[in-house]
């Protein structure tokens, strides 16, 4: 069977794609954004904490569910209940859910990719702030241009997901991950280096505790099951590719360490930069698209600085948009016992429509808005405040709960490979308290945003 599905050759391949799948937009555009909104180093400290308390355990339950089974998310709830019960619901959440976000995601890869070929071609060759708001709102308010480019990003997604899980995501991801780290860390020694840099790495590295509210706890917690892509089965697919001897503990350390590496490592590439030209109030939605490229131009080596920029965001995009179409993909040919082609055939023909119309909405087409916002938004606000907590409570209480502990005990020493630590205390942190923290934390959100 598990020939069939395919498995990772190697652990580092098995960590490659796992931490293409987590490295995002979430943490180049996102990352910041929450920074600069909840105190920098305050934010920052939090949240690595927050990684290791809530995200190591509630990635170990996804690991021990996947490697367990070696299913994918809907046939590993079935295989592990009983005929009748409905955790498998779970899974039919996930495979939706990455679908939603395989489409809405793949619109803004497309953006990202359309202005790498910018970058490269002509853009920067006088960038003003004026030239590049117009050239930004000219993009997003056409119809055409923004749809062509989500369509490339699903045709490149498609293309190496359907040559298998070793051949196309393995291959690919031990490709684009180191590349991209070489590539972070030069740019961030440019950034570091530069003048006037020190005020934005002290907003990043000074920490005083009194700054840490219930307001920054709450909002890492939900950056690091987002950042980590928790909640959606995507990191149980992949583990149900993983070797039976690998370690889960040290494969989720080392998913979870170089993901931070990375929202550290932009933050200080962008933070500097900002502060150098004071514009601290920068960090908005629009900072990849209209701030940074203006930013950039100001500096030595801005030109170059700015492709960085787009390649780095391009890769971070296609290494997780791979993920949510394997995630369909390995439903389909697991459960639905399809063919890997005909599978990312119809899954990259549905995301492009729903892709479409999701692109559409955002330029202001009024047939794509529901309640008053584009379709965009409303799938969006769906799956990061509703479906990804939902599945990911499912899958903590599941573990917590509904498995047996030496299943759980097998997986977690890896058939007694390794010794076993502390698993008391991970087994109440998945009944009660991280799912208690993930609960908070949507259930403030959603508050503070109905206010
Ligand atoms: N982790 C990805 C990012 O940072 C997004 C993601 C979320 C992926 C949830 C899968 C599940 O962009």
């Amino acid at each position: 069977m598990s020939e069939a599905r395919g498995s990772f050759r190697s652990t580092f391949g098995a960590i490659a794609a796992s931490v293409g799948s987590a490295v995002g937009l979430g943490n180049i555009w996102k990352f910041p954004q929450e920074l600069s909104e909840n105190g920098g180093a305050a934010f920052l400290y939090t949240y690595l904490v927050c990684i290791l308390l809530i995200g190591l355990p509630y990635m170990l339950s996804e690991f021990i569910i996947g490697r367990h089974t070696r299913l994918s998310a809907v046939g590993a709830f079935k295989k592990l209940t009983p005929k009748g019960s409905k955790w498998y619901l779970i899974g039919i959440i996930s495979v939706i859910t990455s679908f939603l976000i395989l489409s809405f995601y793949s619109v803004i890869a497309g953006w990202t990719l359309h202005y790498l070929y910018l970058s490269i071609v002509s853009f920067f060759k006088e960038p003003d702030s004026k030239t590049i708001e117009t050239i930004y709102t000219g993009f997003v308010s056409g119809y055409f241009k923004p749809i062509f480019w989500t369509f490339i990003f699903i045709v490149i997604t498609a293309f190496i997901v359907v040559s298998g899980v070793n051949r196309g995501v393995e291959r690919w991801s031990k490709f684009l991950i180191p590349i991209m780290f070489v590539l972070l860390v030069c740019v961030c020694a440019m950034s570091v280096t530069m003048p006037g840099s020190s005020s934005g790495l002290r907003f990043l590295f000074d920490f005083k505790l009194s700054d840490v509210t219930p307001q920054v706890i709450l909002s890492a917690v939900r950056q690091s099951a987002f950042s980590l892509s928790l909640g959606m089965c995507c990191m149980l697919t992949y583990s149900s590719y993983m070797s039976r001897s690998d370690s889960l503990v040290k494969t989720s350390l080392w998913i979870i360490t170089l993901d931070a590496m990375v929202a550290i490592l932009i933050s200080v590439m962008i933070f500097p930069a900002v502060f150098a030209v004071g514009e601290q109030s920068a960090i908005v939605p629009g900072l990849v698209f209209k701030t940074l490229p203006v930013i950039f131009a100001s500096m030595p080596y801005g030109a170059l600085f700015t492709i960085v920029l787009f390649t780095l965001l391009t890769i971070a995009a296609l290494t997780s948009t791979m993920s949510f179409m394997e995630i369909i993909v390995a439903y389909l040919t697991g459960d639905g016992k399809m063919e890997r082609k005909k599978a990312v055939l119809i899954t990259s023909i549905a995301a492009l429509l729903f892709g479409s119309i999701c692109s559409l909405s955002i330029t202001g087409v009024k047939i794509f808005e529901l309640w008053g916002t584009s379709v965009y938004n409303v799938s969006d606000y769906l799956v990061t405040n509703y479906l990804l907590p939902i599945g990911g409570v499912g899958i903590l209480l599941f573990v917590g709960w509904r498995m047996k502990t030496a299943i759980i005990k097998q997986e977690l020493s890896s058939w007694g490979k390794y010794k076993l630590q502390l698993i008391n205390i991970f087994i109440w942190s998945v009944r009660i308290v991280v799912p208690s923290f993930i609960i908070i934390a949507h259930l403030f959100e959603l508050i503070s945003i109905s206010q």
